[in-house]
């Protein structure tokens, strides 16, 4: 492949480009709800639709939830196989107010896509689908075979991925994962991610009265199930983020200082971070900055409380129940099913008289670390360069992607994270946005990492 030909090609592609990523983002497929499944299912065929009508072998895989999309290029023999996977599935949109063009009405604005879905992840998967598809269209061969894993529940946890997985490792059977789905490390620093948090997720129920009580004739006499979810709750954190379960941090693995080293050399501001995100000061546990806290270092989060009267004005009652939903980010190594039998103990030792509770254990998910020296990270980084016109930095990133380590485990093979996100993107909030630059950069690094790649053949 003359790589100067299909660069220009794809420059000159560039508002079909923009036109196909707009179609897309206009389906709303929000995997999480039920009202949404016909729509989500919408959301596979047309990407399914474009891989297929660019050549490649497709098909639907149906799940017991959404459907997943699997593509492939045919084998190149001694080359290297390189499966992307992404997520075609978006978060709820609420709270819809805050919305300065409709999620699912794609919006340009100061040189970004406005809409639900366009940095997570349906812009970052559809820079890949669009590279190989234009790629095919020049008709010159792929120097190496491709594939593609595009599904529906990442943001449900993955769940029914991860169970068919053992099923699907002959087809799947890859090299090297290619996923992006993460961020560079800011406005023109691009960056490989070698390292993801994990996550667990839980939901505890409290229950006191058979139903609501005025607070003036029980108060007192009756313990109030949103105190004691509020107990319960702030048992498991202290005041600066470390986490009071027993035996929690017993598994977490300590940063290296060489890698405290290298990121004390990212160009950060504690201020500017603050000031983008809203707050007046940051936070977080003793000892380590920013980028460990967020990166490294594992977390305790509520994420939703839900007790009493939350209608207009006062209404004096001791709740007969009270919900609080929390997680914890986990690092490498430790592992969700032990914390939830740690947690079990916890609320043991911790529960008042008085109350029932119930703890619900939703999907967890293991931290990735990835080998941020191998020679898929270092054809990346040549590939990053040639298309941003800067050599990405190497970090580890908090957000969580479930079916990666199952990815090492099952499959055996190496992860590559590029993401070509940025932090201000508003992923999961309102006016969630991709800058558009960033898309054809990261179709244009798409293109140079196949051919870089494919460089490997004979030292396969
Ligand atoms: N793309 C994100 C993961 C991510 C976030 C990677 C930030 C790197 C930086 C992904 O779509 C996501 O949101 N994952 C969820 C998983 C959860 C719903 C099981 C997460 O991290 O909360
Ligand atoms: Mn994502
Ligand atoms: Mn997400």
């Amino acid at each position: 492949m003359n790589l100067p030909d299909l660069l220009d090609t794809l420059a000159k592609n560039s508002d079909r480009h923009l036109g196909d990523l707009v179609e897309w983002l206009k389906i709303p497929s929000i995997s999480s709800d039920t009202s949404h499944r016909s729509q989500t299912a919408a959301a596979a065929d047309w990407v399914a639709a474009k891989l297929k009508r660019a050549g490649l072998a497709t098909e639907l895989i149906p799940t017991e939830g959404h459907p997943m999309v699997f593509a492939e290029t045919p084998a190149v023999p001694g080359a290297p196989v390189a499966l992307v996977y992404g997520h075609y599935d978006v978060q709820p949109v609420e709270p819809l107010a805050q919305w300065h063009s409709p999620p699912f009405e794609p919006t340009v604005r100061n040189g970004n896509l406005y809409a639900r879905g366009a940095t997570d992840d349906k812009g970052q998967v559809l820079t890949h689908v669009q590279s190989v598809c234009d790629w095919l269209a020049t008709g010159q061969p792929l120097p190496l075979q491709i594939k593609f894993l595009i599904e529906g529940e990442e943001e449900v946890g993955s769940e029914n991925l991860e169970r068919m997985l053992p099923s699907l490792r002959d087809r799947l059977a890859c090299d090297c994962v290619v996923i992006s789905d993460s961020s560079q490390y800011a406005e023109n620093q691009p960056a490989i991610t070698y390292g993801l948090r994990g996550i667990a997720t839980y939901e505890l129920e409290v229950n006191g009265p058979s139903q609501d009580l005025h607070s003036g004739s029980f108060g007192g006499a009756v313990m109030n199930p949103a105190i004691a979810l509020c107990h319960l709750l702030s048992s498991m954190v202290d005041r600066e983020g470390r986490i009071q379960i027993e035996g929690f941090y017993d598994d977490v693995i300590e940063l290296s200082q060489a890698e405290r080293d290298a990121w004390a050399q990212l160009p950060q501001s504690d201020e500017a971070f603050a000031k983008a995100v809203g707050v007046s000061e940051l936070f977080g546990e003793k000892g380590f900055t920013s980028d460990e806290r967020r990166w490294a270092r594992p977390t305790f989060d509520i994420n939703g409380l839900h007790s009493g009267h939350q209608g207009e004005g006062v209404k004096t009652i001791i709740p007969a129940t009270a919900l609080g939903k929390f997680s914890f980010r986990l690092v490498a190594n430790q592992d969700p099913v032990k914390l939830t039998a740690a947690i079990e103990h916890h609320l043991q030792q911790h529960a008042p008289t008085g109350i029932q509770y119930t703890l619900k254990p939703d999907h967890g998910a293991p931290g990735m670390l990835a080998n941020p020296e191998s020679q898929y990270a270092v054809a990346a980084s040549q590939a990053i360069e040639t298309a941003f016109g800067v050599a990405p930095v190497m970090i580890r990133e908090g957000g969580s992607i479930p079916i990666v380590t199952r990815f090492q485990d099952v499959l055996g093979c190496d992860c590559l994270l590029m993401g070509w996100g940025l932090s201000d993107d508003n992923t999961h909030s309102p006016n969630e946005k991709f800058k558009i630059q960033d898309y054809h950069r990261g179709i244009a690094a798409s293109a140079i990492l196949w051919n870089e790649l494919g460089k490997l053949s004979e030292s396969k």
